[in-house]
């Protein structure tokens, strides 16, 4: 196969923190098709219709860490979660991939970043031309509170990175100009965090991705409170068999995935529900199944009352798949934050809600109908800044 439009145009380069991973590797094997067989993929992205600035043909490289130690090609084939006969024709490309060792453990905060910025600036060197964008795809982690730091330098002294990762990543990629996508349910969006990014004109977006079971649970709480029909309880289940699922099983890791997927029914209804019976009767369970794999289940019980408080109930079982529906969102995402940071938007990205279940930022809309309207603004405005930048550089 011969890649086209790979000489002469702007490329984006995805540096994934967790390559190998089911998403790490899906995103992977996703760039490459974008490079040869773009039909296959660009009909999946939202910022085609979106983003026209953007050229959507814009070749996607990738580059990365992972703490195992297979092949990426190998990686793709374990995680089972796509067919050989969709990966194997780019298995060369895939080969070439550079998947880094993570920073070793015994390295503190600072060393961590040291290392990392060496490798973010090899993979750059790679790709001169390319846009660069850190993409965390990091495993769920326990939640540590970190805004009691005041600087980068109390955090580098004082804070141990032993539990949280992915903060090393997010400062490297930052000190580097380079804009952060976490997809992880992980805070790395801590003050001194958002300030560096600030100074530095460092677009954020985060926090975890608002794939399947959420997504549905945004639209139809939505669409519920537009009606004034009143929710008295809903009840979430989720069934995976993945890496991602199976970690989730330690409750300590658990803990931050399963408060962003309470929180927003609240916040998107504007009551607690389940006030009347003195407890929330809004439930998420996660369990690990194996049979699934990435082939995530996800059940909903929805319970709403109408006129003279009538029950009425919704039954949704969703039959999705965790990483063909998280792969595009994460090329969407880097290529937000690339026309972003083009447009001198810096820090938190709260217009970027209608991806993530934690959206960062102060005014971040909840509502499926607001989160919509405030990214067709975002994408509209983007588009003027382009047009007067380029104006701007032609002399108009
Ligand atoms: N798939 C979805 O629909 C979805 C939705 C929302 C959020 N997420 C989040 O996205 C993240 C990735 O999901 P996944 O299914 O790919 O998980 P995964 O467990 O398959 O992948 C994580 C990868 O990170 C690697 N890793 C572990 N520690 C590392 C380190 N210190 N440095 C570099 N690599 C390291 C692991 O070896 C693994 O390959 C998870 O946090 C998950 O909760 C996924």
């Amino acid at each position: 196969m011969t890649a086209s439009n790979l000489s002469n145009s702007e490329s984006l380069l995805l540096m994934i923190a967790g390559a190998k991973g089911a998403v790490g590797s899906t995103v992977a094997v996703a760039s490459a098709a974008m490079r040869y067989q773009p039909e296959l993929v660009l009909p999946s992205l939202t910022t085609k219709q979106m983003l026209p600035g953007l050229d959507p043909s814009e070749p996607v490289q990738v580059a990365g860490w992972d703490a195992t130690d297979t092949t990426l090609p190998s990686a793709i084939g374990a995680q089972g979660v796509l067919s050989e006969e969709i990966w194997k024709p780019y298995a060369d490309e895939l080969e070439q991939v550079q998947v880094r060792t993570p920073p070793s453990d015994s390295l503190d905060l600072k060393g961590q970043v040291q290392q990392l910025t060496q490798d973010i600036k090899e993979f750059r060197g790679l790709y001169p031309n390319a846009r660069a964008v850190l993409i965390n795809l990091l495993p769920a982690t326990v939640t540590e509170n970190l805004h009691r730091f005041k600087s980068l330098s109390q955090l580098y002294s004082e804070f141990d990175p032993i539990n949280l990762p992915d903060l090393a990543y997010a400062i490297a990629a930052i000190l580097a100009g380079v804009p952060v996508v976490n997809f992880t349910p992980n805070e790395v969006e801590i003050p001194v965090v958002i300030d560096e990014a600030v100074k530095r004109g460092v677009p954020l977006s985060g926090r975890d991705g608002k794939t399947g079971q959420t997504y549905l649970k945004v639209v139809l709480a939505s669409a519920l409170k537009a009606r004034n029909l009143f929710v008295d309880g809903w009840y979430s289940l989720n069934i995976l068999g993945n890496q991602d699922g199976k970690n989730l099983m330690d409750p300590k890791r658990a803990a931050g995935k399963l408060s962003n997927k309470t929180e927003i029914l609240n916040e998107i209804l504007g009551y607690p529900v389940g006030e009347r019976y003195g407890a929330s009767s809004h439930q998420v369970k996660i369990d690990y199944y194996p049979p699934r794999g990435d082939a995530k289940e996800a059940w909903d019980v929805i319970d709403f009352l109408g006129l003279f408080g009538l029950p009425m109930s919704i039954r949704l079982n969703l039959q999705g798949r965790d990483s063909i529906l998280a792969t595009p969102l994460v090329l969407d995402l880097a290529r937000w934050m690339v026309v972003l940071q083009r447009a001198g938007r810096s820090g938190p990205i709260p217009e970027l809600a209608f991806y993530y279940k934690q959206p960062l930022g102060d005014d971040a809309p909840v509502t499926f109908q607001d989160q919509l309207s405030r990214l067709r603004q975002l994408a509209t405005g983007l588009r003027e800044e382009i047009s007067r930048q380029k104006a701007v550089r032609s002399g108009r």
